[in-house]
């Protein structure tokens, strides 16, 4: 987000604050139950949202370097994510050509990679080095079998996009991604430091997750032991952007921002938790000084889900810097794994159970009326309802 930028958002902010107002969408929306726990609409929306759309599924300073790589899962696809010798990301399908092994687990640095198997050797252009001790055995095979399976992947603007099925993935980011791209790129991932990750699987629809961040309404009551007292809950800028859709929450230290002189003031980033929201799975947020990337990801259906966490933090770090970031990572995990995760899974419960037919989202929660409309228009979906007349007495 650049200076002028932050200096509108400001401004919103200070009258949100003063009047006590937030950001409304034009219409509350109904979403059925079916909206998550149907099988069907999941398998519609993984072919159009997971496959036939770029998926963001790292960011640069995941592999900063040449040889640095990164095992990733999107759906049933096991990625291997490498930095080659000229500098470009790769995505290839993380199988041996032979019989189909894993050649690579985790996230490390490699000069190539040997098949566990039976050690064939594959360089960081996804091409055979060498295939050990097999006696010619492999001398009338095509060159199929010389080359990893790769995937279209294109990087920008610190992040790493992988498409599944079909090409153009530079167009289709553009297109997803619109003027969020320049805004992001003013948070200069690629020089942030990878500091660490959670992972955790959920038994609820994968949707829920991005629910649980989309809005501030929730933070007043559900954290008010934990981080309620340092934010302004229910004072939130949202903007749509492409298919992003843009969140602009602030912390009580912009009070700082505003006992400037006026003519001085003009940051929000580090007083404020910015969000994009990727639909269906992806959050990016800048959370006052450093980087925090969520996915989620459907697992087996529509029931359960996969969410995963990175933290990264700008460079260059201290002692001091490395003990807060590190701290930072599990003060986050215990929030959200002991207040939201809960929330979503008795959701869920409840919704699957049959006897919640539906649920609303407010005027005043936009980024997930935007968000779950973003989803349905790509799987055609009409089921999401909006509400524009208001009811007799005000509620
Ligand atoms: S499966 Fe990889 S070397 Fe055999
Ligand atoms: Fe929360």
């Amino acid at each position: 987000m650049d200076a002028h930028k932050q200096r509108e958002m400001l401004e919103r902010l200070r009258a949100h604050l003063e009047h006590k107002t937030t950001d409304l969408s034009a219409y509350a929306l109904k979403v059925p139950a079916e909206h998550y726990v149907s099988d069907d609409q999941l398998a519609l929306e993984v072919d159009a949202l997971f496959k036939q759309r770029p998926v963001l599924v790292a960011l640069t300073p995941h592999i900063p370097n040449e040889g640095d790589y990164l095992t990733h899962e999107v759906i049933d696809t096991s990625l291997l994510l490498v930095r080659d010798s000229s500098g470009e990301a790769r995505a290839y399908i993380n199988a041996c050509r032979h019989r189909g092994a894993r050649i690579a687990e985790g996230k490390g640095s490699k000069a190539s990679f040997s098949c566990p198997f039976h050690a064939w050797n594959w360089g960081l252009d996804g091409r055979i080095i060498a295939r050990p001790n097999s006696h010619d055995g492999f001398a009338q095979t095509d060159a199929r079998f010389d080359q990893l399976l790769e995937l279209p992947c294109y990087e920008t603007a610190g992040l790493i996009f992988v498409l599944l099925k079909g090409d153009d993935i530079e167009a289709k980011v553009n297109e997803l991604m619109g003027s969020s791209l320049s805004d992001i790129a003013n948070f200069d991932i690629a020089n942030t430091q990878y500091i660490d990750s959670r992972v955790t699987e959920l038994d609820c629809n994968y949707k829920f997750f991005l629910d649980g961040f989309a809005e501030t309404y929730h933070i007043a009551p559900l954290h008010k032991n934990t981080i309620s007292p340092y934010y302004y809950s229910n004072a939130t800028l949202v903007e749509r952007m492409a298919e992003v859709v843009h969140l602009v929450s602030p912390r009580k230290t912009i009070d700082k921002e505003f006992e400037k002189p006026l003519a001085e003031q003009g940051l929000v980033l580090p007083y404020c938790t910015t969000e994009y929201l990727l639909a269906p799975n992806a959050m990016l947020t800048h959370q006052v000084d450093h980087i925090q990337f969520w996915r989620v990801y459907p697992v087996g259906g529509a029931h359960r889900c996969r969410i995963e966490l990175n933290v990264f933090w700008p460079k260059p770090m201290d002692e001091e810097a490395e003990r807060k970031a590190h701290l930072n990572v599990d003060l986050v995990w215990d929030v959200t794994t002991q207040e939201d995760f809960p929330q979503s899974v008795a959701i869920h419960r409840n919704l699957a159970s049959g006897d919640v037919p539906e649920l609303v989202f407010g005027r005043n929660e936009p980024a997930l009326i935007y968000y779950h409309q973003n989803i349905a228009k790509a799987i055609g979906s009409d089921q999401l309802i909006p509400i524009t007349e208001l009811k007799d007495e005000n509620s």
